[in-house]
């Protein structure tokens, strides 16, 4: 199986803290909304679903601790990190049920069940896509530590390997945090997947010798006309991937999807400190004086996408629009903050 990245029971989220890994497993126990707040601004607790669910469960412990109104609560959490659309979708949800009186604890528990179902769903649906690959690659995390449960760029390669594939994968190191190589490969080694670590210049190498037979990865949010917002680096692999004809597959539960967002010049682009790029696990690798940036993620192009692995199935990106204004009409989901302002946002560094 594997594993679980947080889980809450009587006022308490407890969350495998991300920065530790590959290792130590240390679970860290949070009781406050602010605790909550700080373990996603760190990346304590990371990945769009992962955080939409913490999110969640922060707005269980406010309305427990007496201490906020709704609105402060959803204000605390929301303002952490303005990329993943599931972060605002965990918090609106939660503020509507309190605000309305009802159980918040139920809803938030809902909500995880349904992001870990539609994980599944994904897993289902886009098995099948890898029916004749061998040789995958995929970008950041998005198994199991992104999503609560099973993942979802992962879930198609959990999957095909249970119904007895033998599939490989290329993970990209993904620097600055190092995601990929460290909380990627450490869900593959648990589970005995076959894969390699590669720098993430490596990638087009490997694309262009035609040592990759599709491309999978998660994402933070999900314009209406398909651009998608992923870890940096992402969108250069999609643009290696298309010169290359590999197929390149993004994997997403609905909380991903922001259908208020028109395109993808709108979406909010976190730029987070420079120490990020500066060190790697607290050691300095550049010169004191030199400047860096650091934008967490970038936006790639709906043209670059082959499909969509939604919970729904496999949607081609000028089938999304459709799609998602169907589920508009049909559930009114809650809605996710409009881009206002200024596309770029700084928020603090992640320790450890
Ligand atoms: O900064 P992070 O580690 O939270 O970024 C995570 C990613 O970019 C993931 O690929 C994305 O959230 C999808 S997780 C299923």
């Amino acid at each position: 199986m594997p594993v679980r990245a947080l889980w809450y029971r009587n006022g308490i989220l407890s969350i495998v803290d991300q920065r530790a890994l590959p290792g130590r497993t240390v679970v860290r126990r949070l009781r406050t909304p602010e605790a909550v707040a700080e373990a996603i601004r760190t990346l304590a607790v990371r990945g769009a679903p992962s955080i939409g669910v913490a999110a969640a469960y922060g707005m269980v412990l406010a309305r427990r601790g007496g201490r906020h109104t709704a609105v402060q609560a959803a204000r605390l959490l929301s303002s952490t990190r303005p990329t993943a659309h599931d972060l605002f979708v965990g918090v609106e949800r939660i503020r509507a049920v309190w605000e309305a009186g009802g159980d918040v604890e139920a809803a938030a528990d809902s909500y995880r069940r349904e992001v870990v179902e539609e994980c599944h769903e994904i897993g289902r649906a886009g098995a099948p896509l890898l029916s004749g690959a061998r040789k995958v690659l995929t970008h950041c995390n998005a198994g199991a530590l992104a999503t609560v449960e099973w993942g979802t760029a992962l879930a198609p390669i959990r999957v095909a390997r249970d119904r007895g594939a033998r599939l490989f994968v290329w993970v990209d190191e993904t620097r600055p945090l190092l995601q990929g190589a460290r909380l990627t490969a450490w869900e593959l080694a648990k589970e005995h997947i076959p894969h390699a670590v590669i720098a993430d210049n490596a990638a087009g190498h490997f694309l262009s010798r035609g040592e990759v037979d599709a491309v999978l990865v998660g994402a933070d949010r999900i314009a209406r006309n398909g651009d998608f917002a992923n870890k940096i680096g992402t969108y250069e692999k999609a643009v290696v991937a298309h010169e290359n004809g590999v197929p390149f597959y993004v994997a997403a539960p609905w909380s991903t999807f922001d259908p208020r967002t028109p395109t993808g010049a709108s979406i909010p682009v976190e730029e987070r400190s420079e120490e990020e790029v500066a060190e790697v696990r607290g050691q300095r690798l550049t010169p004191r004086r030199s400047r860096h940036r650091n934008p967490a993620f970038d936006v790639t192009p709906a043209k670059y996408v082959t499909a969509f692995i939604t919970p729904a199935g496999v949607v081609r990106p000028q089938d999304l629009a459709k799609l998602l204004d169907r589920r508009m009409r049909a559930e009114r989901p809650p809605a996710g903050p409009r881009a206002t302002g200024s596309r770029v946002r700084r928020t603090r560094r992640a320790s450890g």
